[in-house]
């Protein structure tokens, strides 16, 4: 039997009948007709169907629909544009660490996931964050270069020195 979920998705709060054992991944792309999030395996394998959950990145393919109520349920169509892409987007177009439209939403939430708790990461964990997210086809040399070049672009401006004050002159006697 179908229950009203109420959900929180790229800020848009939306009410989507479901039973409760719906899995966060067909809401997504059933109820919601969110595409961008990918089914790969859905075994918790590939990270093609990687959200943000509260800024966690989550599989939505293991998450029960029940479970992300409440929560803010962040998605690939919230980061960007075909004309106004995202910093993280724009990295991976760059460099080439986009291949497929499978695996790249995925790496793409993982790295908002990861810049978002660590702006400044290094390969290491780089690699770590992105263990969780398969591609079959390439390697990630260039997916781990275009976090880079995506984490620089993220970085806020180094703060400006604040200019010396400037003692007060004496007044003459
Ligand atoms: S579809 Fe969810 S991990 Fe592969
Ligand atoms: S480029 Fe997507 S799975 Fe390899």
């Amino acid at each position: 039997m179908n229950k009203i979920l109420k959900l929180t998705v790229n800020g848009v709060a939306r009410e989507v009948a479901a039973p409760d054992n719906a899995i966060l991944l067909d809401v997504l792309r059933e109820s919601c007709r969110l595409t961008g999030t990918k089914r790969g395996c859905d075994m918790g394998t590939c990270g093609c169907c990687t959200v943000l959950i509260d800024g966690e990145n989550r599989l939505s393919c293991l998450t029960l629909a029940a479970q992300a109520a409440g929560k803010e349920i962040t998605t690939v169509e919230a980061l960007g544009t075909p004309n106004r892409l995202h910093p993280i987007q724009a990295a991976f177009s760059e460099i080439g660490g986009s291949q497929c439209g499978f695996c790249t939403p995925g790496f793409i939430m993982t790295t908002k996931a990861l810049l978002d708790r660590n702006p400044d990461p290094d390969d290491k964990e780089i690699r770590e964050a992105i263990s969780g997210n398969l591609c079959r086809c390439t390697g990630y040399i260039k997916i781990i270069d275009a976090v880079k070049v995506a984490a620089k672009e993220l970085a806020p401006e180094p703060a400006r020195p604040t200019p010396p004050i400037a003692a007060p002159a004496r007044r003459a006697k």
